[in-house]
């Protein structure tokens, strides 16, 4: 029996909770909020699509009762206000730290062995606040920032290539910010061929630079931040847990001597298993790409250092 707590129902969590459901990723999930009725209804209405599914997911909405939460394997933490057109994520900090530091203590106090997953933004600063707050070891402290990054790099690397989406590889490491990832290119591959021997350097470039602001992209278009590809990537994570996949997902992690850097949470990419975050593999780069990478890793410490008035 695996169960799963989604903190906030909001579209991301709501639709990770849907995820969770549909694709049978755990027998039980409780999506949690503190707006009266929202998350009772939003599961509701999941629910009602059982019988035309075909699920034996259960799931439960509830306000603010983290009683219903106990004895969770994995919490997912999407609280928070998301980010509005023309602002980033680190503008959300003054706000979403509070939140991320409450929640985070509500729900180890009622499932102290669970691994939680952190998206609520800006995410590789949360994802460290909560490493900072809760004491728990670094492998069940998990940012899902990576795996949305890559799906999105992986997305328009299809579309440059016209390919199936699910025949490209591609993975983006660094912050979770629009100038802090790093997509990978050099190691973009299509069914094992490396990118660039079918997409020309301004093409990958420019493959690059739309994966970046994927989600500054959708913001404008939908006037609020995206939801489907986050909710599904934090559903993701998730089943790489529960289900010992040992896949590699790029994740924001605590690092310690990890690419040269320390004291922070930031993407890399990790084995995820029953254990959380079993391995981070060290990937060679070049030194444009360590260059980068430090300058990412900068960024993110530098927003890690305004939680000291956040809080
Ligand atoms: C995004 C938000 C969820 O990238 O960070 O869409």
């Amino acid at each position: 029996m695996s169960k799963v707590t989604v903190v906030g129902a909001g579209n991301v969590g709501a639709t990770c909770a849907n995820v969770l459901v549909t694709e049978g990723i755990a027998d039980e999930v409780v999506l949690l909020d503190i707006k009266e009725g929202v998350s009772e209804g939003k599961a509701m209405d999941i629910m009602q699509t059982a019988n035309i599914l075909n699920l034996n997911t259960v799931l439960r909405g509830v306000t603010n009762d983290y009683s219903a939460t106990a004895g969770s394997d994995v919490v997912i933490i999407t609280s928070g206000i998301p980010r509005k057109p023309g602002m980033t994520r680190e503008e959300l900090i003054g706000v979403n730290a509070g939140i991320v530091k409450s929640v985070t203590s509500q729900v180890l106090a009622a499932s102290p062995d669970a691994i939680i997953i952190c998206i609520s933004n800006p995410m590789d600063t949360m994802t460290y606040l909560i490493h900072k707050t809760s004491g728990l070891p670094k492998n069940r402290i998990i940012g899902m920032g990576g795996a949305l990054d890559s799906a999105r790099f992986k997305y328009f690397l299809s579309q440059a290539l016209g390919a199936n989406a699910t025949e490209v590889e591609g993975i983006v490491i660094g912050g979770h910010g629009d100038t802090t990832m790093i997509p990978l290119t050099r190691y973009a591959a299509y069914r094992g061929v490396p990118a660039s021997q079918y997409l020309s350097t301004e093409t990958l470039a420019k493959v690059a630079a739309d994966t970046m602001v994927g989600g500054a992209t959708l913001t404008k278009l939908l006037g609020t931040s995206a939801w489907y590809a986050p909710g599904a990537a934090g559903a993701q994570v998730a089943k790489a847990i529960l289900h010992n996949e040992k896949k590699l997902i790029s994740c924001s992690a605590l690092l310690d001597g990890e690419y040269g850097q320390s004291d922070l949470c930031i993407g890399v990419p990790c084995i995820l298993g029953k254990n959380g975050i079993e391995k981070i593999v060290e990937f060679e780069l070049d030194e444009t790409e360590k260059a980068l990478f430090e300058k990412s890793a900068a960024a993110v410490k530098a927003t890690n250092a305004a939680l000291a008035t956040a809080l």
